[in-house]
């Protein structure tokens, strides 16, 4: 039977247009899921838009429209974006949807039945940015003399009767959990901030509110909704058809990665895990939670107006080029900072240049030396050439082991050392000069390195799936030879190769 693999990207809020880090976390997911397709797995990828609570109700009173025209305007932005960043998603789920207000629902009256949550009061701090409670010893005063919580978002003092959840009974089962399951959280700096959050002891959690309307009705009592992370969190359980355990999706659950941002990991390794505890449903297996993006060494911010744009930036320098940069750039648990000049560096140096060369080199000089036509192995093979080509053959497995534990810029950087040993190997091989020397073994070298490209381009399809795909198109790669299995059947000697063209142009900035 096929395995099947369930990766998930957060759910954006819909109170503002998506930038370059709601991108990046989407992209990053969607490697992680075309990579699992290629090793053959049978995969299902959610991304979509966390459209309740107070933050996008006071979005849309701010720009005079109702909530749900508001939500279904800015929801089509991420998802036209969707489209813009090549996302593989197999579905992209909105909590406004009916299916996800029957998943709450179902969530909710299990939580309560089985007695794990209770009516009471809240009384306490909360931030309508983070959508999140904050007890008074997390926060600081600001500069302005404002009271904050750690993120920097201004609280509010919130008095209302409210549902709570039992948290307070799951710190120790957390806590056997995690250290059980030692990745349960990725990268490890984040798990020991969570590890400590929880030792330092839980209190039930407020999970309805009653001042504003803009929510899931809970089923018990419609005079509250519920809490927007609960809400929101049951996103994943939705799109699997929960409660519906006949679904057809209802086989991928428990999810094998919740890919979220740095900031948001105590909502998915902590809040979640106890909900499903609670409810008696499998946990994910793991949480991987990335850094934040800088832009040009600021921070993002809409009020400085240096947001990163992901539009005009894949208009500008091509889809596959933004996705390699955002991947190869900033590993994936670190902070990192979006500069022009890195990503046009990055561009010219290792695309243009170390790619790009490759390819074109080898594949210019097959053209003109060999016909168009695909020369056969060498036999024997040299020493340089077994040494290169069982490097090319290595990259399945090396970047597998990268990508599943999502170093992502590892993953690239192992690629980029076979693609620099393959430029060596072409400078010293010299096939020009073999031309006039030994006919026979330059089209032994250009073969060679035309293997090297198809494990190359092949390994490098979910980070960069157009360019890439057209790489193989150069080589006549069919399609069912494209997959990781598909790298076990050789190239056809003697395959005629279309005309080579250029994949990757050197980006020159314009002078004003
Ligand atoms: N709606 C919640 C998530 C619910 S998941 C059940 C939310 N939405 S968000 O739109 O505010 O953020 C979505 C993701 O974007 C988060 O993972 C967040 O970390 C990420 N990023 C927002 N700004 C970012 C950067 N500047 N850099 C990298 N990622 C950033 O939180």
């Amino acid at each position: 039977m096929t395995k099947s693999f369930y990766v998930t990207t957060p759910i954006y809020y819909v109170n503002g247009a998506p930038h370059i880090g709601h991108a990046y976390t989407s992209i990053a997911a969607d490697v992680l899921a075309r990579w699992k397709r290629l090793d053959g797995y049978d995969v299902f990828f959610l991304t979509g838009t966390d459209e309740h609570g107070q933050k996008v109700e006071k979005a849309a009173l701010d720009a005079g429209v109702d909530p749900q025209t508001f939500t279904d305007q800015v929801a089509e932005q991420f998802q036209t974006l969707a489209v813009a960043l090549g996302l593989s998603n197999d579905d992209f789920i909105r909590t406004t949807e009916e299916r996800h207000k029957r998943a709450c629902a179902a969530l909710w009256t299990k939580l309560l039945d089985a007695g794990h949550i209770y009516l009471d009061h809240y009384e306490g701090w909360y931030a309508v940015r983070d959508e999140a409670f904050y007890a008074e010893d997390e926060l600081t005063t600001n500069v302005h003399g404002i009271r904050v919580a750690p993120s920097g978002a201004p609280v509010e003092w919130v008095r209302e009767p409210s549902y709570f959840f039992r948290l307070s009974a799951w710190q120790d089962k957390l806590l056997a959990h995690y250290e059980a399951n030692p990745d349960f959280i990725g990268p490890n700096a984040r798990r020991n901030e969570v590890l400590s959050f929880v030792k330092g002891g839980l209190i039930d959690l407020s999970v309805s509110r009653t001042s504003f309307t803009w929510g899931v009705p809970v089923p018990n009592d419609p005079a509250h909704v519920m809490y927007v992370w609960l809400d929101a969190l049951t996103n994943y359980l939705t799109a699997t058809g929960y409660p519906d355990a006949d679904a057809p999706r209802a086989r991928f659950w428990p999810a094998d990665v919740h890919m979220v941002g740095k900031d948001i990991i105590r909502f998915h390794a902590v809040y979640w895990p106890a909900f499903l505890m609670a409810a008696d449903i499998p946990l994910p297996k793991r949480v991987a939670a990335n850094g934040w993006w800088t832009a040009e060494g600021e921070k993002m911010s809409k009020s400085v107006g240096n947001v990163v744009e992901p539009n005009a930036l894949i208009g500008e320098f091509g889809l596959d080029a933004v996705r390699f940069f955002l991947l190869r750039e900033m590993p994936f648990g670190n902070d990192g900072d979006f500069s022009r000049r890195a990503l046009i560096s990055r561009l010219n140096v290792e695309l243009a240049n170390d790619l790009g060369n490759l390819c074109q080199r080898s594949l210019s000089m097959i053209a003109k030396n060999c016909d168009g036509k695909l020369p056969p192995l060498p036999t024997p093979l040299t020493e340089a050439d077994i040494a290169l080509l069982s490097q090319a053959q290595a990259l399945p497995a090396l970047l597998g082991a990268a990508i599943e534990a999502q170093a992502f810029h590892v993953a690239l950087e192992e690629a980029w050392k076979v693609i620099r040993a393959g430029n060596a190997y072409i400078d010293h091989q010299a096939p020009w000069a073999l031309k006039k020397t030994d006919i026979v073994r330059m089209a032994s070298v250009l073969r060679v390195l035309a293997d090297v490209i198809r494990h190359v381009a092949t390994v490098l399809q979910p980070f960069m799936p157009d360019s890439m795909g057209r790489m193989l198109d150069q080589l006549v790669v069919p399609a069912d030879g494209r997959t990781l299995a598909g790298l076990a059947t050789p190239l056809v000697d003697g395959t005629s190769l279309p005309a080579p063209q250029g994949i990757f142009p050197r980006f020159v900035e314009e002078v004003a």
